[in-house]
């Protein structure tokens, strides 16, 4: 008779043929900061932190302690810093800036990824410019918001940046920034691409961690429709063309499939994005003790590994590092 189970007879056997691990250099550690002195708890992210600069440096340090690469930074902008031109997602002075060169400063090998995209800086809200065409409705400008993408990328790589990461979801944008970076000398900065974002209701907990919803409309004009497959290989396929180093699906769990098709459809690594939502539905499920918080967790990260993503961005990178 045949019997599978003697492959799961022991933990020994188990360890041997385990097809799918998880280590802490798979994972990437999303970070929030704020221009205050202090570090404040985030009511819609329990376990997260608007960190001061002080604090980030000190919780990068000892998540890369644990063996964690890379951290990529969202910055809460104050009110009066935004504006519908999105001006402060620039300044060389800015808050972003910054954090970069105080983390490079204190963790050389650290990786800094930076994300790119002017939703913290838009009075507006939205990831782009935002314009009334004729009829009075609102559009989100392409080509002007690109622009202004390449100037946050050059910003944040003259500030010390290993990777920028644009999320943004305009069109030819991953082209526009590798050709600026490396007109101004800027040839080792990367690109982690935003490949296959979808429009997606599990972003809330993080639009109120940064106070960043949009004030009218909503995403689904740029980020792309749940319900769609084919149109994230077409991304995939033009990213990489574009000059994307790595290519990012996002949210993850509920996109299992499209990370495992784009895995097949690109030899670039592939990233995938464990976002706010995912990360809040096992937290507040495993407070009430509905679920257990860790073993949970780490499931849920196998089963994105499982699915082909080489790369994991979560807000349990440090926690599940620390099980590892
Ligand atoms: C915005 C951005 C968002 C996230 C990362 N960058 C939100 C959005 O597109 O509205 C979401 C991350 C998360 O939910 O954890 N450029």
């Amino acid at each position: 008779m045949i019997r599978p189970r003697r492959n799961r007879k022991s933990p020994a056997v188990r360890a041997l043929v385990r097809e799918t691990t998880l280590s802490a250099s798979d994972l990437i550690y999303p970070l929030f900061v704020h221009d205050k002195n202090t570090d404040e708890e985030i009511d819609s992210m329990p376990g997260c932190k608007r960190w001061s600069l002080e604090g980030l440096v000190k919780e990068a340090g000892e998540a890369h302690a644990l063996g964690i690469p890379a951290v990529v930074l969202f910055p809460a902008i104050s009110e009066d810093l935004k504006s519908p031109d999105a001006a402060e997602c620039h300044n060389a002075n800015g808050l972003i800036p910054r954090a970069i060169k105080a983390l490079k400063t204190a963790y050389p090998d650290l990786l800094v990824i930076t994300d790119v995209a002017l939703d913290p800086y838009n009075s507006d809200g939205h990831d782009g410019l935002v314009a009334e065409n004729d009829k009075g409705e609102l559009e989100i400008l392409n080509d002007e918001t690109v622009e202004i993408l390449c100037q946050q990328a050059l910003c944040h790589a003259s500030a010390g940046a290993d990777m920028v990461s644009p999320s943004d979801m305009m069109d030819g944008r991953v082209e526009a920034i590798r050709t600026s970076l490396d007109s101004d000398g800027f040839t080792d900065v990367s690109i982690l691409a935003y490949t296959a974002k979808y429009a997606s209701s599990y972003y809330g907990p993080f639009r109120g961690a940064l106070e960043s919803s949009p004030k009218a409309g909503d995403k689904k004009t740029y980020q792309m429709d749940p319900s769609n497959v084919r149109e994230a290989i077409r991304e995939t396929l033009l990213d990489e063309d574009e000059g994307a180093d790595i290519i990012m699906v996002k949210p993850a769990g509920p996109y299992l499939d499209v990370i495992s098709q784009v895995r097949a459809a690109t030899a670039l690594p592939v990233a995938a994005y464990q976002v706010s939502g995912e990360y809040l539905m096992i937290k507040s499920a495993a407070k009430d003790g509905w679920l257990d918080e860790q073993s949970v967790m780490m499931e849920s990260l196998v089963g994105i590994k499982r699915a082909g993503a080489d790369i994991i961005v979560s807000y349990f990178a440090k926690q599940a590092a620390q099980s590892l």
